[in-house]
């Protein structure tokens, strides 16, 4: 009997090995262990994770395949994991061959209880009926003077004079914490018309924007769990599920209040509102919305506009206080629209915010921006699911069931794409050949913004608001990073900095920024 025994569990671990042995074989990419698959290099590298991925990507041309766990049947199904960047396979999956995937089943139930069925979470008609919706608003000019008018008094009531305060006190400032508030309340001016104004003097809590953020990290949490394993913790009420319950219920209440409030005003008709939630309930199919749609509307809303914008912004301001020359480029652009428009009396540049026109006209600063994205995109990476089997234009075969985790990061740092100076900072390569104009390059190249029939949204909304936050910003003050800060990426779906971007704020002497241009025009005349 112990010798049979013996024997089957022989050829059993033999033909596993065996398995094993062709199954790594075929797969390219990082090493994949027995049983465990590619979880050791994932743990050891997840500290450097983007980089990790970059890295491999670029040494297998742009694709690899490997599975989350090694064992036969789900290792080349369910575990098999595409990791690609390469910009033909992007095409097909974001675009041409949009619906064999989805966002698919994992993400959705990941998310559901704080997201529900709302556009950021959704696949098929579900989310093409709102994306029609929600697109109808996004082209309005009435929505673009929305978010300028959040964003002016964010800028001018709140982040000014904390900043002025943060010089005239020496004091660091967490910048990364200003954006993050600025953007959240602005994003809930937007969406519901209400500013929970969390970018205050002292930097108060906000029960809201707390529920909001313990909500998703609990969400976020479950990613890293087999579904059964945090189905099982919401049931027993354990750990992180716990929090997450009790914030929805929070996130809930504030928002119920909100919904109920905007329904009596809309029916007294005490104002024009003009931010999403109004606009939704302004509708014709309105009767048929529950407010718990409205609600998850405006959660979506919340979720996808407010840490992406705030952590590129950061990491923007990161990128210019260390290149000196980028940032005198900035500046001479902004003072030369501004002379134009406003003449040379500095205090007429800094009472009004800028005019969309002005805004439009600065080039360079949105081709900064843009390759502060391409660098640090604010969703590093992102997946789809697989319907039915398919070859990706690159050859690679994609079974049904798995998935394909395809990284903006590693899209954004290839040498075959971007050529030589990949790595290096360089607004110039936004730049028309004349270097007159802003040159968007191809979609699937840069997928910060993802691409497809899922573009995001908020793109031009977001750009105005970079733009204008950037050059209030870099118009009153210089900074300088506070010695000895380090500066790391947080491994989270939103590429945060992990310990903050501390700096210190020092006044900018505009009038020789104005010097420096006229003598750079003597000099062109005298020429
Ligand atoms: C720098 C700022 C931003 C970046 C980098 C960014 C990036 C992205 C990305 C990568 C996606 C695709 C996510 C996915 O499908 O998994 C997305 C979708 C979306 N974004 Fe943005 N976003 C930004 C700002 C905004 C803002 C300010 C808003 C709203 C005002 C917004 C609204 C949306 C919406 C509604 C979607 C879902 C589109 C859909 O699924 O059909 N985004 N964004
Ligand atoms: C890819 O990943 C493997 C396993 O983690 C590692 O040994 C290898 O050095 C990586 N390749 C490159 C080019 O980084
Ligand atoms: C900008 O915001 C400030 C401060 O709230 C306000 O006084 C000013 O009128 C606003 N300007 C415009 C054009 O909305």
């Amino acid at each position: 009997m112990d010798i049979f025994v013996g024997l089957l569990l022989l050829t059993a671990v033999t033909s596993y090995l065996l398995w094993f042995t062709f199954m790594s074989r075929s797969l390219r990419g990082p090493r994949v262990w027995v049983l465990l698959g590619s979880l050791p290099g994932l743990i050891e590298n997840f500290e450097r994770m983007h980089d990790w991925m970059a890295d491999n990507l670029s040494a297998c041309g742009g694709t690899y395949q490997t599975c989350i766990c090694a064992i036969p049947f789900l290792a080349k199904k369910q575990g098999l994991v595409t990791v690609t960047c390469d910009p033909r396979n992007l095409e097909h999956i974001l675009k041409n061959r949009f619906d064999n995937y989805p966002k698919g089943p994992t993400w959705q139930a990941v998310f559901h209880d704080l997201l529900g069925a709302g556009i950021f979470n959704s696949d098929g008609d579900t989310w093409l009926f709102q994306r029609k919706t929600a697109a109808l608003e996004f082209t309005t000019r009435t929505l673009r003077q929305a978010m300028a008018r959040w964003v002016n008094r964010s800028i001018h009531a709140r982040l000014c004079p904390i900043l002025e305060s943060a010089q005239s006190q020496a004091e660091p400032v967490d910048l990364q914490d200003l954006m993050l508030r600025l953007t959240f309340d602005n994003i809930c001016g937007l969406a519901f018309g209400r500013d929970p104004n969390t970018l205050a003097p002292g930097l108060p809590e906000n029960s809201f924007a707390n529920a909001f953020d313990r909500a998703t990290e609990a969400s976020l949490q479950r990613f890293i769990f087999p579904e059964i394993i945090w189905r099982l913790k919401k049931w027993l009420r354990l750990g992180l599920e716990v929090s997450l319950s009790r914030s929805l219920v929070q996130i809930d209440n504030y928002l119920s209040d909100v919904i109920e409030t905007r329904k009596q005003e809309l029916l007294n008709k005490q104002r024009d509102y003009d931010d999403l939630l109004s606009r939704f309930m302004k509708r014709k199919e309105y009767s048929s919305y529950s407010d718990k749609f409205l609600q998850q509307v405006a959660l979506n809303f919340i979720l996808a506009g407010r840490d992406t914008s705030s952590v590129a912004m950061s990491w923007f301001f990161w990128l210019v206080i260390q290149n000196p020359k980028v940032e005198e480029k900035i500046l001479h652009e902004i003072c030369n629209v501004l002379i134009e428009t406003r003449g040379t009396n500095i205090e007429k540049w800094l009472d009004e915010p800028l005019e969309f026109e002005e805004v439009d006209r600065l080039f360079f600063l949105k081709a900064a921006l843009s390759e502060t994205l391409r660098l640090y995109p604010s969703v590093p990476e992102d997946s789809k699911h697989v319907v039915a089997d398919d070859v990706l234009p690159d050859g690679t075969f994609v079974p049904a069931g798995s998935s394909i985790s395809y990284s903006i990061y590693s899209a954004g740092r290839m040498q075959s794409t971007w050529g030589e100076d990949c790595l290096e900072f360089k607004p110039e390569r936004w730049l028309s050949p004349d270097g007159k104009k802003f040159m968007m390059h191809d979609h699937f190249k840069f997928v910060a913004f993802n691409a497809g029939p899922r573009i995001c949204l908020g793109k031009d909304l977001a750009y105005l608001q970079m733009k204008s936050v950037a050059a209030s910003v870099l118009l009153r003050h210089r900074m300088v990073l506070v010695p000895g800060h380090k500066v790391e990426q947080k491994m989270s779906i939103t590429l945060f900095m992990k310990y903050g971007l501390k700096v210190n704020v020092h006044h900018r002497d505009l009038n020789q920024v104005i010097a420096t241009l006229k003598q750079g025009k003597e000099n062109l005349l005298s020429e």
